[in-house]
């Protein structure tokens, strides 16, 4: 049995371009699911499996605020360090710079935008005691071709890594967890940029393979959320407020007001005759009045909902909802947003929107 003491690593760089607009202002890490920011999963993730010891890949764009919710999150026993990645060159690439702090420890990655359901700490401790190279998490989805896909021979050995392949083979992708040895710098060293000039790190663990090494595969049995677009993100708070949503109440509700469900409503906050069905989370100093708070919906701190009806949607902090005719759903709104229906005007639409915003009337 081996000792191996695992650094963490996770990646909180990249550009979010599928998140636009919200990433315009705010890393696509530090969007909050269930009014966390996803970020603080996969550094809870991290300490429950026992690694106290992380690296975080942070951008010059985006990289004081990762700063800012990673050292705020950061238990006293746990010591972060900050790498700075210039450009958006790969996986691979964020783990070559992070060579000086890695040195020669095994470590887990964690790509800061996905989420799983807890079973990093059963993983950690069999590779721990294991002799594997690397292990990689996989799980089966419908889209193959938008992820690194593996395929397994008929004794779950796996045999070859693509990245995105057009013609995928295999319906097993690599979620955005890995468990690696040191083995991997050569492979990263013996890599070339793929065709969307990356240095893949899919691609240095199929060195790994071609190579003679061990890379053990891993079926996740719970969830695995990639939080990378808007519809992924609002599963992705649909499964959390299903599986963590509790009934805790630090704020205030009106003898006119109802709760049926699973709801937590933040300090301060009023509901003043409303209906709320759980689960839902409400933020601190929110104000909701003579409104309908429906199922998985997320409300950021200090929104104010009067006479509007919403539900399966995540509202950041200090939006304004006022008196919207028709029900809003499925929606991801960004911070200090205001909508609101114009009073004593004839019938007519009036909006101001930033780049990249998307705006469905039904
Ligand atoms: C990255 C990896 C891919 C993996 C995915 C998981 O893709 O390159 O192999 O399946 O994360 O989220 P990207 O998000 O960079 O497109």
């Amino acid at each position: 049995m081996s000792t191996r003491d695992l650094k963490g690593l996770v990646l909180a760089g990249g550009k979010g371009t599928r998140l636009r607009p919200l990433t315009y202002t705010t890393a696509k890490q530090l969007v909050p699911v269930a009014n966390k920011p996803i970020l603080c999963y996969a550094l809870d993730s991290l300490y429950q499996a026992g690694i106290r010891d992380i690296g975080i890949i942070i951008s010059p764009e985006t990289g004081e605020a990762v700063k800012g919710v990673a050292t705020r999150w950061c238990p006293p026993d746990v010591h972060i360090q900050f790498i700075l990645q210039d450009a958006p060159l790969g996986l691979a690439h964020a783990v070559k710079i992070a060579r000086p702090y890695l040195g020669d420890s095994s470590f887990a990655m964690y790509l800061g935008d996905n989420l799983i359901q807890s079973e990093l700490l059963t993983l950690v401790k069999g590779f721990k005691e294991d002799t594997a190279d690397a292990s990689i998490l996989l799980k089966p989805v419908s889209n193959p071709e938008a992820f690194g896909i593996a395929e397994l021979d008929g004794c779950e050995r796996v045999v070859r890594l693509v990245e995105k392949p057009k013609h995928p083979k295999s319906n097993l992708a690599l979620v955005g967890v890995y468990l690696f040895t040191p083995t991997i710098h050569h492979a990263i060293d013996s890599i070339q940029p793929s065709a969307r000039g990356e240095l893949e790190i899919t691609d240095a663990i199929q060195y790994l393979l071609e190579s003679g090494k061990t890379v053990k595969p891993y079926l996740i049995k719970g969830w695995w959320l990639d939080t990378g677009k808007k519809d992924d993100l609002l599963e992705a708070n649909r499964i959390v407020l299903d599986a963590y949503c509790t009934d805790e109440c630090k704020g205030s509700v009106d003898e006119t007001s109802r709760i049926r469900g699973r709801a937590e409503i933040g300090a301060n906050a009023r509901i003043i005759n409303s209906v709320i069905q759980g689960p839902v989370r409400i933020g601190d100093n929110c104000v909701i009045e003579d409104a309908y708070i429906g199922p998985y919906t997320s409300i950021g701190n200090g929104t104010i909902i009067r006479h509007t009806e919403i539900e399966n949607s995540v509202l950041l902090e200090n939006c304004r909802l006022l008196n919207i005719p028709d029900r809003i759903e499925q929606s991801l709104i960004g911070q200090e947003c205001v909508i609101t229906r114009a009073q004593g005007r004839p019938a007519s639409t009036r909006f101001m929107l930033g780049d990249h915003s998307v705006l469905e009337i039904l």
